[in-house]
């Protein structure tokens, strides 16, 4: 027979080499070359020539015009379930292949049983596969969530090869895995949950879900910071890929779209959890502010856009003198490392030093901020702590501080604006290619070019 044919796959990118090294030559990741043995005819089935119904990636391998391709939209399914729909960029997606990643508790489970409750009342065949939990614990969820178990197809299985099989041969419009790392295929000798299983497991089913049209979504147990070998890998192989995020200690649940080749990215489904399961927020703009009715020193509001939607945030800062002759920089929401560069904006174009003292920043409600229009409100908040002195009342702030102490402009400002002026602010400092044509009704506008005018108008 044949010698099995052994590669090298990187667990932090999922590139592959011939040979071990100690760096992966793809992502520069040191010792996270994984030996795996490529599956008998494995190669032979990623390009088999097989035709794609209408509207998925088609591998006939013939040439064609790009005037003669058909740009209809997929079809969507609205489950109804209104942000989960708008994270999945407008409802699922007919052979639409998600992965939802998520710390273990934070509601994977349950919103995908929800989802499949509403499917089934819209009359879309679903399959939950359950590699994790058992029968009875499911039914208990379902119980729980108060959804009528009548019609919910179950299958506890874990080997690829049975799942496929089910898959192939009943063709389920939707179908969950719950989770990818528990599946594995006899027909290679690696363990569940290890890369090169997760990955041959998620790109055949793929293939299937992609020529029988079916939905898909692999639930995945990872951070954001990809802590679990496994699923960051999977990044490539999905069209969407969904993570949870937001505080365990809140009952807002966060779904956030890293990856959408349906839709936005970035776009941020915000829910509560609750006793029967996960409600849509369908107004979630201000719950990000804190409780505190009076303005406090260190505390500023910013109005970020996640997606397509704007949120208002409260950014908090805590300046103190620091003992140490390493003054900490702590982070919890906002980049660490743009919050060193921003100090070093502060102290050159705005005359604040913070070389003696620490600094921590937290954007309230566990949200993560990945944009750069959330400088100037770590920046107020960090001036406003050193000084002791609450912001002006009502105040709003947006807006990229660059390296020579500009101000520049976000994108969607009038959005922004309006946003913040619903929500009953009166004062905001923004960039002044920001600045509205029209005022907004209830709202002064400060725009500002530089740092040092900006920090003069937040007090
Ligand atoms: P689960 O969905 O099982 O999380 P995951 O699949 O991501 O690991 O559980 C979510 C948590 O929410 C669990 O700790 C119990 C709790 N919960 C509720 O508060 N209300 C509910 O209706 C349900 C079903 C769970
Ligand atoms: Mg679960």
């Amino acid at each position: 027979t044949k010698k099995p044919r052994i590669e090298f796959v990187c667990s932090d990118c999922g590139g592959t080499t011939a040979k071990w090294q100690g760096q992966c030559p793809h992502c520069k990741a040191w010792n996270t070359l994984q030996e795996f043995t490529v599956a008998e005819g494995a190669a032979a089935r990623y390009g088999s020539g097989r035709p794609a119904p209408k509207g998925f990636v088609d591998t006939t391998g013939a040439l064609q015009d790009l005037a003669d391709v058909s740009t209809d939209e997929a079809p969507r399914i609205l489950t109804g379930l209104s942000e989960f729909d708008r994270v999945m960029g407008g409802g699922l997606v007919r052979g639409g292949v998600a992965l939802i990643g998520g710390d273990p508790g934070i509601g994977k489970s349950t919103i995908l049983l929800q989802v499949m409750a509403r499917l089934k009342q819209l009359g879309v065949s679903a399959l939950y596969v359950s590699g994790e939990e058992s029968a009875s614990q499911i039914a208990i969820r379902a119980q729980r969530l108060q959804i009528d178990p009548h019609g919910l197809q179950l299958m506890s299985e874990i080997e690829l090869e049975q799942i496929e099989a089910v898959l192939s041969e009943k063709k389920p419009e939707f179908v969950v895995i719950d989770s990818i790392q528990t599946l594995f295929s006899g027909q290679l000798d690696s363990a569940p949950g290890s890369v090169s299983q997760v990955r041959e497991c998620a790109a055949r089913l793929t293939r299937i879900a992609k020529s029988h049209g079916i939905t898909l979504v692999f639930v995945g147990h990872v951070t954001k910071d990809g802590a679990l070998a496994g699923p960051r890998i999977l990044e490539h192989i999905v069209d969407t890929v969904l993570y949870f995020e937001g505080d365990t200690h809140s009952n807002f649940r966060l779904i956030r779209a890293f990856k959408n080749r349906f839709g936005a990215v970035n776009e941020l489904g915000v829910f509560a959890m609750t006793d029967h399961g996960l409600r849509g927020v369908t107004n979630p703009s201000a719950i990000f502010l804190s409780e505190y009715k009076s303005n406090i020193p260190g505390s500023t509001v910013l109005v970020t856009q996640e997606g397509t939607r704007p949120l208002l945030v409260e950014i908090q800062a805590l300046v103190d003198e620091s003992h140490s002759p390493a003054p900490r920089r702590l982070a919890v929401g906002i980049d660490a490392q743009r919050l060193s560069m921003l100090l070093a904006v502060l102290h050159r174009h705005a005359g604040v030093a913070c070389f003696d003292q620490d600094v921590f920043i937290n954007a309230v409600g566990g949200v993560k901020i990945s944009e750069t229009a959330a400088d100037l409100a770590v920046l107020a908040a960090i001036y406003s702590s050193i000084r002791n002195k609450a912001l002006s009342k009502g105040l709003v702030v947006f807006g990229e501080v660059g390296l020579a102490g500009e101000i520049r402009p976000a994108p969607r400002g009038q959005e922004r604006l309006r946003e913040a002026a619903k929500l009953g602010f009166s004062k905001a400092v923004i960039p002044r290619a920001n600045a509205p044509k029209t005022p907004i009704e209830g709202l002064r506008v400060v725009a500002v070019d530089r740092l040092a005018d900006a920090l003069r108008a937040v007090l």
